[in-house]
Formats: structure tokens, C-alpha cells, sequence
């Protein structure tokens, strides 16, 4: 059975283990795998059975605290070596999301600064996963109330346009951008959302849609290539996505296809709206040019299911994201507010790392 969207949570702590949301399998099935082994939750994040930049985030901060569980000794330093490794085993799994590298740091840090015994700092590390797990909720119905502040104020009711999934499957739940979307429907300024379907993993398709009918949200799903024709006949208010990891200057990298969206977007003067936590923005790069863009498997775009899509002899190049200037975005919805990208720097001493 298929719960309401108000409740999906991509990551549980229950029962002394990580129970997860495939979403590999979703619409069609919705199953739960049980991790109980750091090296099972490195696997789970690299095959994208949990995916989405703060739900990768929650999910390293469980590893490591499974990772941890598992180190069997009581002298410290050794306890330090090998959480050493397991951090270094998770940080491996997806380079671009920097909330799984923010997540990661953050129970490392939590753990040396614990005074006490091994099991006092694998007490800790549990219970600060939990929190961080917490926090991202809370975050996320900050962002969705805060977009509300920002969206066009006319026409009433809005046609929202969106790409990938950035909502409650890809954070602790709720969502950043489609956390936007079902404030404005809470608050009856939602007409419907268009999703892209995002080749190549069509998490648009299959995430996106199935979050918005499983809660009632009007949904229509277009393929990539229709965004700048559907602009053209005013279908398309505003668009929000979220992001994986954003620059110091506000540069945003997102799942592929959001540049071109952004750049569309602009041509037809519709507002361009990133919402992500402040955990994504990443103050150590100055600007986009060096965040590191994932490349997958070439198999996900010749290929679908069983069918071969291509000719033996073609070539391929697979970039998972892309980045878009922050000139082409309007606003960075954040759970402190909405603010033009170049603001974002104030907020440096915040971010709790
Ligand atoms: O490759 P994925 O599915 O992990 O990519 C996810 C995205 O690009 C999302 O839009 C992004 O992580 C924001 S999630 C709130």
C-alpha cells in the first residue's frame, strides 16, 4: 500500500536500521529495503534506491552511523581510523550533491569533538543523524513557506514548472522545490505543475508525478524538449527547481536539463526560483565552474528497460547535472528567506557545519 505524500519519508531510522524508499521502483512498486551496513547504505546511494541531494545527506549521516555501530573497539584513535574510512567509503558513492559531503563532515566533527568512551560517541552519532534527518523536514516546510512569498502574485492560481524531483523523495520529506508547490497548493495559489520528465533517469516521470497524485496536485508531465513551446503559449508562470550544490556567487548545479530550462525561461521572461537548504551551498567555491559534474553510466540513455535504443557505434557522453549562472535565477528560496544569489554570502556563518 502506497502511503499519502504528506507522509513519504525517503529515510527512517526504525528498528535499529535505515529503512528506505526504493525509488528505483517507484511508481510501479513501492518498496522498502532494510540497510543495516554502512557499506549496504554506500550502495544504496550510488544505485540511486535513495537519491536527491538532501535525502542523500540524511542517508550518509545513517551510514556513518552504521559504519560506527559496526567498529568493534574501544581505543579511540583506532575508533577514529576507521570512521576515517567508512566516511571516505560514502563520500565516494556521488560527487556532485554536496549535502552528502556537508553530512558527512558534520557527524565526523560531532564525533571528535565527543568527549567520553566509543560507545558515548556512537550514541551521539545516532542521535545526531536523527537530528539532522529532523532538521531537513523542518527546513523544507520553511523553504515551501517562504517560496510562497516570492511566486508571481497574479495570476491567482499558478502553473508551476518544475524538473527532476526535488520533493519529498529527494530531501527527509515535504520537498524544497515541490515543497514550494504544495504550500501555494495549501494556500490555493496553485493551478497545476508541469513536469519535465528528465531524461535520462526520468525522475520527473516517474517521482514527480507519482508525488503530486498520490496528494491530489494537479500534474502534467511533458517531455524535456517541450518546455520552451509550452512557455510560448503562457501555459508556464514560474519555474522552481532544487539544487545539488550551489556557489558561493549563487551558480547552481542541478540535475541535467535545468540550464536549458533556466535559459528558456529567460527568453520568455518567466521567473526562474531555486529552493534548496543552506546545507547546499557550498562557500568554499567561488563560483560554479569547479563543481563537480557526475558522469553515469551511458547505458541510461541508450537504453531503456530491455529495449536498445541505439545503433551499435554510436558514442555517448552522460552528464548527470549541469549548472546553471546565477544571473538567470530570480530568487534562492532558503528556510531563512528568498534572497537574489548574490546575498547568499551573509549567510556564510550560518551554515552549522
Ligand atoms: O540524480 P538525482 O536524482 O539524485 O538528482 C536530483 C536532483 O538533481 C534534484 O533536483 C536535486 O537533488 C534537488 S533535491 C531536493
Amino acid at each position: 500500500m502506497t502511503p499519502s505524500t504528506n507522509q513519504v519519508y525517503p529515510v527512517i531510522w526504525h528498528n535499529d536500521s535505515v529503512s528506505l524508499i526504493d525509488q528505483t521502483r517507484l511508481p510501479n512498486e513501492y518498496a522498502i529495503v532494510e540497510i543495516h551496513r554502512s557499506e549496504d547504505m554506500a550502495r544504496a546511494i550510488k544505485t540511486m534506491i535513495v537519491r536527491g541531494a538532501p535525502a542523500i545527506g540524511v542517508a550518509a549521516a545513517y551510514g556513518m552511523y552504521l559504519g560506527a555501530r559496526e567498529i568493534q573497539t574501544c581505543d579511540r584513535s583506532q575508533f577514529f581510523d576507521s570512521l576515517e574510512k567508512v566516511a571516505q567509503m560514502l563520500a565516494a558513492t556521488r560527487p556532485t550533491a554536496v549535502n552528502l559531503f556537508w553530512a558527512i563532515s558534520r557527524m565526523k566533527k560531532t564525533a571528535s569533538r565527543t568527549l567520553g568512551s566509543v560507545e558515548d560517541i556512537k550514541k551521539i552519532l545516532l542521535e545526531t543523524a536523527q537530528a539532522i534527518n529532523a532538521e531537513d523536514l523542518q527546513t523544507c516546510q520553511a523553504i515551501g513557506d517562504n517560496g510562497l512569498k516570492v511566486l508571481p502574485a497574479t495570476p491567482e492560481k499558478l502553473t508551476i514548472h518544475t524538473h527532476c524531483n526535488a520533493g519529498a523523495l529527494a530531501t527527509a520529506g515535504y520537498g524544497t522545490a515541490l515543497g514550494v508547490v504544495r504550500s501555494a497548493w495549501r494556500e490555493g495559489r496553485l493551478e497545476r505543475v508541469f513536469a519535465d520528465e528528465t531524461r535520462p533517469r526520468l525522475q520527473g516521470a516517474k517521482l514527480t508525478a507519482w508525488e503530486c497524485v498520490q496528494e491530489g496536485i494537479p500534474v502534467t508531465v511533458i517531455t524535456d524538449n517541450m518546455a520552451a513551446h509550452c512557455m510560448k503559449q503562457g501555459l508556464i508562470h514560474a519555474v522552481v527547481v532544487g539544487a545539488d550544490r550551489i556557489a558561493a556567487n549563487g551558480d547552481t548545479a542541478n540535475k541535467i536539463g535545468t540550464y536549458s530550462l533556466a535559459l528558456v525561461a529567460k527568453a520568455h521572461h518567466i521567473p526562474f526560483f531555486v529552493a534548496a537548504p543552506l546545507s547546499t551551498v557550498d562557500f568554499e567555491l567561488p563560483d560554479g565552474s569547479e563543481i563537480p559534474i557526475e558522469e553515469r553510466d551511458a547505458s541510461e540513455i541508450y537504453q531503456v528497460g530491455e529495449t536498445i535504443l541505439t545503433p551499435i557505434g554510436a558514442e555517448f557522453y552522460n552528464p548527470a547535472f549541469d549548472v546553471t549562472p546565477a544571473e538567470l535565477i530570480r530568487a534562492i528560496i532558503t528556510e531563512h528567506g528568498a534572497f537574489a544569489p548574490g546575498e547568499l554570502q551573509k549567510f556564510k556563518e550560518k551554515q552549522m557545519v
